[in-house]
């Protein structure tokens, strides 16, 4: 995969903690130049995010934060999202998903924001399959809040920390919520999809 990746990405624990739990948490992914660089990309973008509760028009209160949706025009972020086209063939091969999409935006959580309990494909009214993010802010303390509060295959519940240079990937149909952040919190959500057919 990627240059920028270190070796602490074990593929192996990925696909048997998705197999068990349903979801896993990745850390050190990158390399810290890397890091750097898609932190900087984010933060120039930041006024251009927009509201993500307002969709079609119509805001809803489930969510207060922000996002900018990729474009090609995010050249660092791209190479993320050439990371996880890489995995998604890997979980392709692990468990036949047929996985072949991805969307993508940079999230911005500002201090008092936090996005309520919900499913990314409830009833699987859509074609996302495996939910990733990544955080990209610089520092993280166990009082700046933020957790993802996620419900595994097995109804436990977990409390992961938005840690700097973390992936966590799940599946898309678990409940799960981000609790109040108290400081800026920035990351890229990244769906990967089972419909149009992209990639030869
Ligand atoms: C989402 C989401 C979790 C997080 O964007 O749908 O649940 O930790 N994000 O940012
Ligand atoms: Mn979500």
């Amino acid at each position: 995969m990627t240059d920028h990746l270190t070796t602490h990405l074990d593929t192996n624990y990925m696909i048997n903690q998705l197999d068990d739990l349903g979801f896993v948490i990745l850390d050190h992914v990158y390399h810290l130049d890397y890091l750097k660089n898609l932190y900087i990309e984010c933060v120039h973008g930041l006024d251009q995010f927009r509201k993500a509760a307002i969709q079609d028009g119509i805001a809803r209160d489930i969510r207060s934060d922000h996002i900018l949706w990729l474009t090609d025009t995010q050249v660092q972020a791209q190479q993320h999202i050439a990371m996880l086209a890489e995995l998604s063939q890997l979980l392709n091969q692990a468990f036949f998903f047929g996985l072949n999409d991805i969307e993508a935006h940079f999230a911005c959580y500002n201090a008092g924001e936090a996005y309520a309990l919900h499913r990314d494909n409830p009833q699987q009214k859509n074609h996302r399959v495996i939910s990733s993010v990544f955080y990209l802010h610089q520092t993280w303390q166990p009082h700046d809040g933020g957790e993802l509060r996620l419900q595994d295959r097995s109804n436990q519940w977990h409390m992961i920390q938005p840690l700097p240079n973390r992936l966590v990937i799940f599946d898309s149909h678990l409940l799960h919520e981000v609790l109040q952040s108290h400081q800026q919190r920035l990351s890229i959500t990244a769906w990967l999809r089972n419909d149009k057919s992209v990639w030869s």
